[in-house]
């Protein structure tokens, strides 16, 4: 059985942040959310975090799915590594060392060093990567045959050690025994004072375990995130591979250069995502939509065939064949059936819209129940909150809402009611009616004469 234990107790300074860095986010998700998303997909069966700085705030963003062990002082990876063996099941057999703030690494590379590991029943693993530029990271030594012989951090490397290409990403599998084993004997006798994860390598190979590194093929997955600027990097990553998952799986993207999709949206075949789109959070979208150009969905549902423009959703459910926009603003609790129009400037919070009905223009509806059939004139408003509390309009089957009426709550328009417009409205309506609630005109003939006198 294999556990995978995710460093994430140091501080992340350059960050320059309140928060921590593992709770920042690409792609809608927390840099550790995406670690353990790997990790999940080579099944794991159970993840220790290793939490120090902030360590409440991290476990409140992650819940109790996890393990979480405390380092309270960081004093290295080694040591941090040494907190999480209590936490871990009888069971387990390999470990998986993982850090927190490595987004980009891909479940599939994780599966490849896995299986590399199991392969051949090495003792330990190391996920390596040859870049051009090495610096920062510590070094994959090898000998003359090409086996590792140890892991050499930067600080401590000899100017030949330091021209060496191939680098330790931190990600590594491990035999539970030959690990813990080995970390017994570390020391923190080395340039930065730290218990190094990364000396249990020459350990193992002095004892004679067999020690493997297999290098990954895009250099950018092992990339950790430091600052905004490296975050802003793995952001634009993320568009890439999720705009990329969605086109090849038939979904039109105008502009995938200016369209921002969270990794945790769904979006059905056919439909079109027009430029400046940006598709957020627990966001499902259906078959032959359009959507955009500049329209923003967060965890709203969409049926198909709708079309949704130059608008604002926030957990709104939007039905099928539904016009949308432009500059319409759905707010949470938001729901309309199929065969809706929301036309431009209409707010809508909270209120469930039926079929064929029409908020063409220009309206606010809040707390409002709206049967089939019914059209709301442009510029009405539900009048829903008195100072201290809200209050629920119901507009029945096949009411006619004249321009500019005031709905003042709480208040029922009944079936196939007219209400005149310019009115406002504080008592129900019965059903076939027609409510006019506004002073009568009075024409005052000859005014324009006698006002020049
Ligand atoms: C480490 C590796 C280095 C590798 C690099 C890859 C060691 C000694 N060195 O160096 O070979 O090339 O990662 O990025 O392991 N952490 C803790 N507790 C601690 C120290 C660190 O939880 O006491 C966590 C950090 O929050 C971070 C991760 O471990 O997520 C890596 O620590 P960091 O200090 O960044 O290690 P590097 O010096 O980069
Ligand atoms: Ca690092």
């Amino acid at each position: 059985m294999i556990a995978s234990i995710v460093l994430a107790a140091g501080k992340g300074t350059r960050m320059k942040s309140k928060i921590p860095k593992v709770l920042h986010k690409v792609s809608g998700k927390s840099l550790i959310w995406h670690v353990c998303q790997a990790a999940s997909y080579i099944g794991v069966e159970e993840s220790i975090l290793v939490v120090g700085h902030q360590a409440e705030e991290v476990k409140g963003e992650l819940g109790d799915k996890y393990k979480y062990a405390l380092q309270e002082k960081q004093l290295g990876t080694g040591h941090a590594v040494i907190q999480a063996e209590p936490y871990l099941s009888k069971g387990i057999d390999t470990i998986v060392v993982l850090c927190g703030d490595t987004p980009l690494l891909t479940g599939l590379t994780l599966q490849k060093l896995l299986k590399h590991h199991q392969e051949t029943k090495a003792s330990a693993t190391i996920l390596s990567a040859i870049l051009s530029d090495p610096s920062n990271y510590g070094r994959i030594v090898r000998n003359a045959r090409g086996q590792v012989k140890m892991i050499i951090e930067e600080r401590d490397a000899l100017p030949q050690e330091r021209a060496i290409k191939e680098i330790n990403s931190g990600t590594y599998c491990f035999n539970r025994e030959a690990l813990f084993g080995a970390l017994k004997e570390i020391s923190p006798e080395n340039k930065q004072g730290e218990y190094y994860l990364t000396d249990v390598i020459e350990i193992l190979v002095k004892r004679n375990q067999r020690v493997e590194a297999i290098a990954v093929e895009d250099p950018l997955e092992i990339s950790g995130i430091n600052n905004r600027v490296q975050l802003a990097e793995a952001e634009k990553v993320f568009q890439k591979r999720v705009n990329e998952k969605w086109m090849l799986e038939g979904v039109t993207i105008f502009d995938p250069e200016v369209t921002y999709i969270e990794t945790s949206v769904e979006i059905g075949m056919d439909t079109v995502v027009l430029p400046f789109s940006h598709l957020k959070g627990d966001t499902k979208i259906g078959e032959d939509c359009i959507i955009g150009p500049h329209t923003s969905l967060e965890n709203t549902h969409v049926g198909s065939f709708t079309h949704i423009n130059n608008t604002i959703s926030i957990g709104a459910e939007i039905g099928s064949n539904c016009v949308i926009g432009p500059f319409s603003y759905l707010r949470p609790g938001t729901k309309l059936a199929d065969n809706v129009k929301i036309g431009d400037f209409v707010e809508i919070k909270k209120s469930f819209v039926d079929k064929n009905s029409k908020i063409p223009h220009l309206s606010y509806i809040g707390d409002c129940s709206i049967g089939e059939n019914v059209n709301v004139g442009a510029g009405t408003i539900t009048c829903n909150y008195d100072g201290k509390d809200k209050w629920q309009t119901v507009l029945e089957d096949g009411s006619f809402i004249g321009s500019n009426t005031n709905l003042v709550a709480p208040v029922t328009v009944g079936k196939n009611a007219t209400i005149g417009a310019g009115s406002t409205i504080t008592q129900d309506v019965p059903a076939e009616a027609l409510a006019v609630a506004r002073q009568k005109q009075r024409n005052i003939l000859n005014w324009t004469e006698r006002k020049k006198k």
